[in-house]
């Protein structure tokens, strides 16, 4: 290993430890006493990295950081703190410190954590001449497809950040293809021909969900008649992955806080430490802020998790990459389905276009996937497109033509409300209660304006004897119909 080091620490005996441990391993060491001293010699000559203590006398360490930071963006700084200042450490990391060491440290950390440091460091260098190449013109980053700008700058960390061990947590609505990122982060380092195990951190109660995790030994439990490895053992060289990391109960946060900082834990009811070299990525859907704010998430996991984000936008925030998703999984499912080359119209593809998709690029798939099922001559057209997707349309108001002659206000009026009325009716399935929530009306209102407008609900089959459209249903907006669509006779 080389590279030049920068060390700011006020205690003797540290710079000494720090100059000594580095020197060691063959890199070239700056040693300060002081935060100005330290900025001085940043000013001097570029570092590969620098090594701070948060407790200086006069200009603390985060002080310093942020100076650093300004002469060198690129400078990867480690903090290192003693227990009582893990505070100053989190601050110190939202303002972009790489990392934190805590006091006392073992040596192996500090180089483990250097030398992902310098890595990092060296892939932002490396990767500046390939991302402005992908900027031009890529569409697709493995298996994963995209072209608008947010799905490149998601592509160029993808780069950046899967040859280093560091942390990733991965953030977006459900479907925006968190676990597709997460693959491809461990297929482009060098643990892809390792394990990549998946957690779903989901509904296990605590116990379950540990023994899952670190193993356990024979007799550690009633039940537990032989020991059992863990999933991080298995995960062993290669990565491990945490689906909806926003779930894991507070208890065993504690214990993965303590995975990720030590690379090391014991299997339930040992005595034994176990060492792992895993590189852990983690995706959440949820605000973890916020969770950490009302306590529901360790602040100091947060951080911890937080060394790199991948923010996953949701489909609707980058419609250009919508074309690009239809063709591939049409491909996808024209070939499973052993319809090659189909197309789709562009009265389909408007539709698509439209939609708001709640459920991103899972639910894209899936309506493609029922249209290409159900498609039976080369083209997708508008009539496979299922009746959420195009009922969600934007609403769009009526051309009005007063002709020549005139029109009666009254009469145009009470035809514009008939017509949404029918039309929000058809939005909610025929339920009316459902129809006046979508017109931001009480349903009793809504009601009113069926009855004056003598709008007859259609009912799907006629039921015990009563009047199709009887006053029944007129009469209670609650009631949960069978009823389809508004329909005049
Ligand atoms: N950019 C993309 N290109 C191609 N396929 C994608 C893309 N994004 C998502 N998909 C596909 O959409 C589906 C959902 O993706 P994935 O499982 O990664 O989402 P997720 O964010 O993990 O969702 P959840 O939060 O519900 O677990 C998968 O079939 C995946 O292959
Ligand atoms: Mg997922």
């Amino acid at each position: 290993m080389s590279g030049t080091i920068l060390v700011i620490d006020d205690e003797e005996i540290m710079r000494e430890i720090l100059e000594a441990l580095l020197t060691r391993e063959g890199y070239q060491v700056r040693l300060a006493s002081t935060a100005a001293a330290g900025l001085e010699a940043a000013r001097g000559m570029p570092f590969d990295a620098a090594i701070v203590d948060v407790m200086l006398p006069g200009m603390d360490g985060v002080q310093a950081l942020d100076e650093l930071k300004k002469i060198d963006d690129d400078l990867p700084v480690l903090m290192i703190t003693a227990y009582a200042s893990v505070e100053s450490a989190i601050s110190a990391m939202k303002r972009g410190a790489f990392d934190y060491i805590s006091k006392p440290f073992k040596n192996d950390e500090v180089l483990a954590v250097l030398r992902n440091a310098l890595a990092q460091k060296r892939l932002v260098a490396e990767n500046r001449a390939l991302r402005q190449n992908l900027q031009a013109h890529v569409n697709r980053f493995g298996e994963i497809i995209g072209k608008s700008g947010r799905m490149r700058q998601v592509f160029d960390l993808i780069i950046q950040a899967a040859p280093s061990r560091t942390t990733i947590l991965i953030n977006g609505e459900s479907g925006t293809g968190k676990e597709l990122v997460a693959r491809s982060l461990h297929q482009n380092s060098a643990r892809a021909d390792r394990a990549f195990i998946t957690v779903n951190s989901g509904n296990l109660p605590p116990d379950l969900l540990e023994s899952n995790l670190f193993g356990h030994v024979k007799g550690a439990f009633t039940g537990a008649v032989y020991p059992k490895k863990g999933l991080f053992e298995l995960a062993d060289k290669g990565t491990i992955f945490f689906d909806e990391i926003g779930n894991i109960p507070l208890e065993t946060q504690a214990k993965l806080l303590r995975v990720i900082q030590e690379r090391e834990f014991m299997r339930l009811g040992g005595v034994e430490t176990i060492k792992v070299d895993v590189r852990i990525i983690a995706a959440t859907n949820n605000d973890l802020k916020r969770m950490m704010e009302e306590g529901k998430f360790r602040e100091d996991l947060y951080y911890r998790l937080h060394v790199i984000t991948v923010q996953l936008p949701p489909l609707r925030e980058r419609k250009d990459d919508i074309p690009l998703l239809v063709q591939h999984f049409m491909d996808k499912y024209g070939e499973e389905n052993n319809k090659p080359g189909l197309e789709l119209s562009a009265e389909a593809l408007d539709l698509l276009l439209d939609y708001d998709w709640p459920g991103n690029v899972r639910e894209l798939e899936n309506v493609i996937e029922r249209a290409t099922v159900l498609s039976s001559g080369p083209r997708i057209d508008a009539d496979l497109i299922p009746d959420h997707v195009r009922s969600s349309r934007r609403f769009q108001m009526p051309q009005f033509v007063v002709p020549p002659e005139g029109i009666s206000y009254r009469d145009a009026e009470a035809s514009f409300q008939r017509g949404l009325i029918e039309s929000a009716l058809e939005a909610a399935g025929g339920v009316q209660k459902r129809a006046a929530e979508l017109l931001h009306i009480k349903p009793t209102t809504l009601n009113e304006m069926i009855k004056r407008h003598d709008i007859r609900p259609r009912r799907k089959k006629a039921s015990n004897g009563t009047a199709p459209g009887a006053a029944g249903d007129a009469a209670d907006p609650d009631s949960e119909p069978e009823v389809l669509a508004a329909d005049r006779d």
